[in-house]
């Protein structure tokens, strides 16, 4: 098997702390498991900027399309929050996932039994629950044209964003949104507001036929996003895959993220068309951002990292075992009850960002026998 080539762009806040938590399981799979991923590391977001006046770089860029698979932590803070738009860490992030044209973002929200009680939910609504967000990442509002603040001749000032999909956007993230349902539970909900937007009665429409034209036996539903939204949090395991444009899926997978105990758990794919070989361009990212009220001091929760780590080995690496080596651990690391801070669960041990980083490798060791 050739070296695989790993980028890891670490970002800011928390970024860092997180992604040296990974850095200790890559060194453990070389030194155990004579598995050596060829792994460089760039900057973005304020890191970027500090350094080079840009969040991302055009030599980054090219790191990130010679990479076979790029980890990212996360970006900004509000050292940069007054930037304009161009340059602010969002912007390296943004560029990072349309260059790459990475227009599947999968969100999956996995309630672990030992977090069951940590849900903002009661118990019993979320035990077992594992839904698939399916994210919309390279168009809608966060991309549509025209943009801009502009200044009106009466003085008042004006911001503007565009909601645009097409046709194409939406067959092919529906279709990703299907497929991924056929392998889970059959069902997709499709998350629009058609009630008042012409992109939403698009998209229903658009979703429909597919469904009818290419996958009849998969139960499809749509549904209004602030319904849906309600619905997570009042019934959340009547969904399997949910499929949503960028900006309702970006909201409703940090809403989705508490029924599983904190935000520091999620992790997510973001992932490009399949060549002829059936190879993804693809980064891996937690969902949560930079935590700028919790970095620096070796607090914050890795396992959304360390679980992006583990879809990157399962989607872009083809390693299930070692996928499924670290994600046993993180189970039973937390069976066994250790917790970040961000883990509101009485009688549980506090650790931090390092020690649940050793635990988990030292868990994987010990699974590995
Ligand atoms: P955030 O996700 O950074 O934090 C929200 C809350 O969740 C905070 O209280 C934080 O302490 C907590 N939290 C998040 N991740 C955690 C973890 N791993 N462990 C423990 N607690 C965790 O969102 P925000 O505060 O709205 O945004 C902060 C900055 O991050 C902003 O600049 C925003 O643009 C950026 N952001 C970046 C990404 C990304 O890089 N993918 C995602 C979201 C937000
Ligand atoms: C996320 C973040 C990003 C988004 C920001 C930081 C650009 O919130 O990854 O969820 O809105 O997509
Ligand atoms: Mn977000």
């Amino acid at each position: 098997m050739s070296t695989k080539k790993l980028l890891i762009l670490a970002g800011d806040g928390i970024g860092p702390e997180v992604m040296a938590q990974v850095r200790r399981v890559i060194d453990w799979m070389a030194k155990k498991r004579h598995i050596a991923f060829d792994v460089s590391e760039g900057l973005i977001g304020g890191a970027s900027y500090d350094k080079f006046g840009h969040p991302l770089t055009d030599e980054t860029m090219q790191d990130a399309f010679a990479a076979d698979a790029v980890l990212l932590g996360a970006v900004g803070g509000p050292k940069w929050d007054n930037l304009s738009f161009d340059v602010k860490p969002e912007r390296g992030l943004l560029r990072l996932r349309k260059d790459l044209e990475l227009f599947a973002n999968l969100r999956p929200a996995f309630v672990f039994d030992a977090l069951a009680e940590a849900s903002s939910l009661k118990t019993d609504l979320v035990k077992g629950l594992d839904i698939m967000i399916v994210r919309e990442l390279t168009g809608g509002v966060y991309f549509g044209q025209p943009r801009g603040i502009e200044t009106l001749p009466n003085g008042e000032r004006r911001g503007v964003n565009t909601q645009v999909y097409t046709t194409s956007e939406i067959v092919r993230i529906a279709d990703v949104a299907f497929d991924l349902a056929k392998k889970r539970g059959n069902k997709v909900h499709s998350v629009e507001k058609a009630n008042v937007m012409e992109s939403g009665v698009l998209w229903r429409e658009e979703v429909q036929k597919l469904h009818d034209a290419k996958y009849p036996s998969v139960e499809l539903q749509h549904m209004y996003a602030d319904n849906c939204a309600m619905q997570l949090v009042r019934a959340p395991k009547q969904f399997d895959v949910i499929v949503t444009d960028n900006l309702f899926g970006d909201i409703l997978s940090d809403c989705a993220a508490m029924l599983t105990g904190s935000l520091g758990m999620l992790p997510s794919a973001s992932l490009g068309a399949a060549d002829a070989k059936g190879n993804r361009r693809a980064v891996y990212e937690p969902v949560h951002g930079s935590a700028p009220d919790i970095a620096g001091k070796d607090i914050a929760n890795p396992l959304a990292t360390l679980l992006s780590f583990a879809m990157m080995l399962r989607y872009s690496f083809d390693m299930r075992a070692e996928a499924d080596l670290l994600e046993q651990a993180v189970k039973n690391v937390l069976d066994g009850g250790l917790r970040t801070g961000d883990i509101m669960q009485a009688g549980k041990a506090k650790v931090s960002t390092t020690v649940m980083g050793e635990s988990i490798v030292r868990e994987m060791d010990k699974l590995a026998g």
